[in-house]
């Protein structure tokens, strides 16, 4: 199956606003503060790298810088700094890192963060945190043009909000904006403000360093503020100004796990919804969630119960659902795939999987192929068209083109230390519980007979036999289970039919429908010691 292409959606959070290219001069940096313990979270996970839409938290709030276009990006790390910086290597490799000192806060923070940057760096530095990931790159951008556009020295990005409990409260004046102070600083009358500091600013570069050198720890959480640059840089003889931000999901944090899941949650909403705008069906957005890094194409239909992760992509007209898990999986055009746990494999277009199907890496199934139910697939290429229907295991094999693998077989691929695998070629049609013992190799048009153990390769055409001919031991059961309702039954249905008796006046002994004599119904449990009596047909 080729790979569908990206399709192009608009970012809901942008529809239908103008974004503001970058300033004139463009974005010099952007500082990400990541350096927080984070203790609220109780985990021992940095907070930045817990996942949100399966991606991690500081990687969403680098994605939005990216947005911004800057010339440098820098996250500032301290707590777990190692775990952190290798996770950002990994996922955003042309990102900086700097490392905060012991000293508390997020202006020491945001010094730190500058410390990694040229010393003369010029023009806007934006601030954002690591941990408020539903912040889009285009409000970042529109605060960066406000900046610009006002000639201010400090922008800062606020809210109203109907609980302002614990963030820095903006104060203003008849001037404008005079001050942000923080909570526990804060008199009974500056807690009744509504108007937050989103922690998110755009600033002069010159102007932030000078003033960050200036700020002291004199607060009640003895801590560098950030935020007390504002007085300073209005006192300097700078324009401070905000910019309100009407959706307050965009500057929420994370700090805890009960924040976590309310955040994840709006995110999927907000990802279910940009894709239902683009033409697929989710018939359940309560029960449906999508990963941030997901493509699905128009006419997918998610039925309810299905988590998609990773980088799945589901195309055009395909039907996933219900209750289906699917992480780094690809479904051709018009596949349906219902009740599947699936990771790392390929369903191809208009192949059909489940209900109750186990895909596990490496799993390969061709166009029109079907893969049914309690089926368990791992490193398995089943061709265009070949079914593997029900009950069975298929690991490491190759089967060819139209070819049918009968119900409750196992691909016998590990003998206790080493797996090999198993070919089977094109339109082969084995029996039920055909066994494969790899590595063995079945050719092009050959079938097997039920319960075959297939040991040896099967030449193209042959037909593979391997059971022994049945041996039928009659009366066995009245013999060895006497008394028993087994027995009882098998009695019964040798007894003669009464209306016989009625018209034909004669008993007769009892004769199996096969047409074997055996132990008549008068004698039945009689026979106890057996192996005289058992005779075979
Ligand atoms: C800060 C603001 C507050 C604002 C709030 C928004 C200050 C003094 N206060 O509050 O006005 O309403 O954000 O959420 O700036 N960090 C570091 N190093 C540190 C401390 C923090 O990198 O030494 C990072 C954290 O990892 C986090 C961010 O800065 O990403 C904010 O820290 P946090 O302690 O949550 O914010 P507050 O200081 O309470
Ligand atoms: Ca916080």
């Amino acid at each position: 199956m080729s790979t569908p292409a990206r399709p192009a959606v608009p970012a809901v959070a942008d529809a239908g606003r103008p974004v503001p290219s970058p300033a004139p001069g463009g974005v010099a940096a952007v500082v990400v503060l990541a350096a927080g313990e984070g203790t609220r979270m109780r985990s021992a996970l940095p907070k930045v790298l817990h996942p949100l839409g399966g991606r991690a938290l500081v990687l969403h709030a680098l994605a939005a810088a990216r947005a911004a276009d800057p010339e440098h990006l820098v996250v500032v790390l301290r707590h777990q700094a190692e775990a952190v910086a290798a996770h950002v290597a990994a996922g955003a490799p042309d990102v900086l890192t700097a490392l905060q000192d012991d000293v508390p806060g997020t202006g020491r923070a945001v010094q730190c963060g500058l410390e990694a940057l040229p010393a003369d760096l010029a023009g806007t530095v934006v601030v954002t945190y690591g941990d408020v990931p539903l912040l889009t790159g285009a409000t970042l951008r529109r605060l960066v043009a406000a900046h610009a556009e006002g000639g201010n020295a400090m922008t800062v990005l606020t809210a109203e909000v109907a609980d302002p409990t614990g963030l820095g409260r903006v104060l203003r004046d008849a001037t404008g904006v005079t001050g942000i102070v923080e909570q526990k600083d804060a008199t009974s009358e500056q807690l009744a403000v509504r108007e937050v500091n989103s922690g998110v600013y755009a600033f002069e570069a010159a102007a932030l360093r000078s003033a960050l050198a200036r700020v002291g720890r004199d607060n009640a959480a003895g801590e560098v503020y950030l935020t007390d640059v504002l007085a300073l840089l209005r006192a300097a003889g700078g324009r401070v100004q905000t910019l309100p931000v009407e959706d307050e999901w965009e500057i929420r944090g994370v700090n805890d796990r009960a924040q976590l899941a309310d955040l994840a949650g709006e995110a999927n909403a907000r990802t279910l919804r940009r894709w239902m705008l683009a033409g697929v069906t989710v018939t359940d957005p309560r029960t449906t969630w999508v990963d941030a890094d997901v493509v699905l194409e128009p006419d997918v239909t998610l039925l309810p119960g299905v988590q998609l992760h990773g980088t799945t992509r589901i195309a055009a007209g395909a039907v996933v659902g219900p209750d289906t898990t699917l992480t780094d999986v690809e479904v051709g055009a018009g596949a349906t795939v219902a009740r599947t746990h699936g990771s790392g494999a390929v369903v191809g277009a208009g192949a059909t999987v489940g209900p109750f199907a186990f895909l596990r890496p490496g799993t390969r199934l061709g166009e029109d192929g079907k893969i049914g139910t309690f089926v368990e697939t791992k490193n398995a290429d089943i061709g265009r068209g070949s079914k593997v229907p029900h009950l069975t295991y298929v690991g490491d094999a190759t089967i060819g083109e139209h070819s049918n693998i009968g119900a409750s077989s196992v691909f016998v691929n590990y003998d206790g230390v080493s797996k090999s695998r198993t070919t089977v070629g094109s339109h082969v049609r084995t029996g039920s519980d055909t066994m494969f013992v790899a590595p063995v190799t079945v050719g092009d048009g050959a079938y097997s007979g039920a319960g075959t153990v297939i040991r040896k390769d099967v030449p193209p055409g042959a037909l593979a036999i391997s059971v022994a001919p049945q041996r039928n031991l009659v009366g066995w059961t009245a013999a060895h289970r006497p008394g028993t309702a087994a027995a009882e039954a098998a009695a019964r249905a040798q007894e003669p039919d009464p209306t016989d008796r009625a018209t034909s006046g004669t008993s007769t002994t009892a004769t199996s429908s096969t047409g074997t004599s055996t132990p008549g119904t008068s004698t039945a449990g009689t026979h106890r010691d057996g192996d005289h009596d058992r005779r075979e047909n």
